[in-house]
């Protein structure tokens, strides 16, 4: 039994298996189509959701299993107080795998620590995503052919878009992959990730100038605005239009550049890019129902897997008010080794001062 709650909790050569797989699965459709009949899926989406959970519930059918879900998560249990540990080892009586998004960073490691069955991260608030960093690698591999060597621009949403804090620890793991790291002051990568890349001695600049540097790109990785995040609502609409991808722009990047998007987009990029070969957005959700079959299976059928995180006990509650432990009685933080004096919570990653709990 294992649990996918963040893209580090696949190595490799994991990755490339499962884009293994997952060619395999385009090429040979047959040959999956009844591959885990008798077996379920529950999806749990505790916040709005398109292609992630359809295509979670798609991957599934496809492979021949069923599917069952709650179709509004407010009017759940969770709204009379069950907590998430309690609502998972309820679910896990009737299904083989769940898939979880929840606003609270952290909730999908909240839902493993008492789940019997595997759970997989479908998004925690504005910490990670790593079924949608499955879709962009499976989606660079197919557009550039390998995960080496690259220049990766992403701009946008860099505190918030939790996509791009997957798809950086992703990446950190290749050879000679640079990061671009395009925002608004306001946007920057979070203090927990700056420090990830640092430790990872990975290469990066950070700007907020789109145009100076998309020449460089090999993968331009676009992001929405997070508006859900914002606790004030005149900040949201400072920032909320900092970057638009025109075609004008467009001609400034190289001939072989990916363009990427987690989708939904709302107008960081015009409807004019769809139509360049580049544009690589709405390939990448087809990707993204590929990956999510070939975890699935690979989640459902695997033998003997042990699941292990780091657990040293603090006690206490996180400093972030987004994070899971500020929404339910949870068991304590556990800590790995300090990072320049400041502590990583395991929920949602935020360092802090052993102080700054509360
Ligand atoms: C992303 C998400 O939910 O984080 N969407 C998705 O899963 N494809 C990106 C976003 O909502 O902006």
């Amino acid at each position: 039994m294992r649990h996918v709650l963040d893209i580090t909790d696949l190595n490799v050569t994991e990755i490339d298996e499962l884009v293994a797989t997952a060619e395999d699965m385009l090429a040979n459709s047959a040959k999956y189509a009844h591959i885990l009949a008798g077996k379920k899926l529950a999806t749990l989406f505790y916040e709005p959701s398109t292609r992630t959970r359809m295509s979670f519930e798609a991957a599934m059918l496809e492979l021949g299993g069923s599917v069952i879900s709650c179709a509004d998560m407010s009017r759940s249990s969770a709204s009379k107080g069950e907590t998430i540990g309690d609502t998972v080892r309820v679910v896990s009586n009737y299904v083989d795998v769940i898939a979880m998004r929840h606003p609270y960073e952290g909730a999908a490691y909240a839902a493993a620590l008492k789940s019997p069955i595997p759970v997989i991260n479908a998004g925690d608030g504005g910490h990670s995503h790593p079924t949608q960093t499955l879709a962009d690698l499976l989606t660079i591999h197919r557009e550039i052919g390998r995960f080496d060597r690259l220049t990766i621009g992403l701009c946008g949403d860099l505190k918030y878009g939790r996509t791009v804090h997957s798809l950086i620890n992703a990446m950190l793991r290749y050879e000679n992959v640079k990061f671009v790291l395009i925002s608004p002051e306001e946007l920057k990568l979070p203090a927990y990730m700056l420090e990830t890349l640092d430790r990872a001695h990975a290469g990066y600049e950070e700007t907020s100038d789109l145009e100076s540097v998309i020449g460089k790109l090999d993968v331009l990785y676009m992001t929405r605005v997070q508006k859900e995040r914002f606790d004030d609502e005149s900040e949201y609409e400072r920032v909320k239009d900092c970057y638009v991808l025109t075609a004008e722009k467009m001609k400034l990047a190289k001939k072989e550049c990916a363009v990427l998007h987690p989708l939904p987009r709302v107008n960081e990029i015009a409807e004019e890019v769809d139509d360049d070969p580049r544009a690589a957005y709405f390939r990448q959700t087809l990707n993204g129902k590929l990956m999510r079959m070939a975890l699935i299976l690979k989640l459902v059928t695997e033998k003997d897997s042990v699941y292990i995180r780091e657990k040293t006990v603090l006690g206490g509650k996180c400093a972030n008010k987004k994070c899971v432990t500020r929404l339910e009685k949870l068991a304590p933080l556990y800590k790995a080794e300090e990072e320049n004096g400041m502590h990583r919570c395991a929920y949602c990653e935020t360092l802090q001062k052993l102080g700054d709990r509360k």
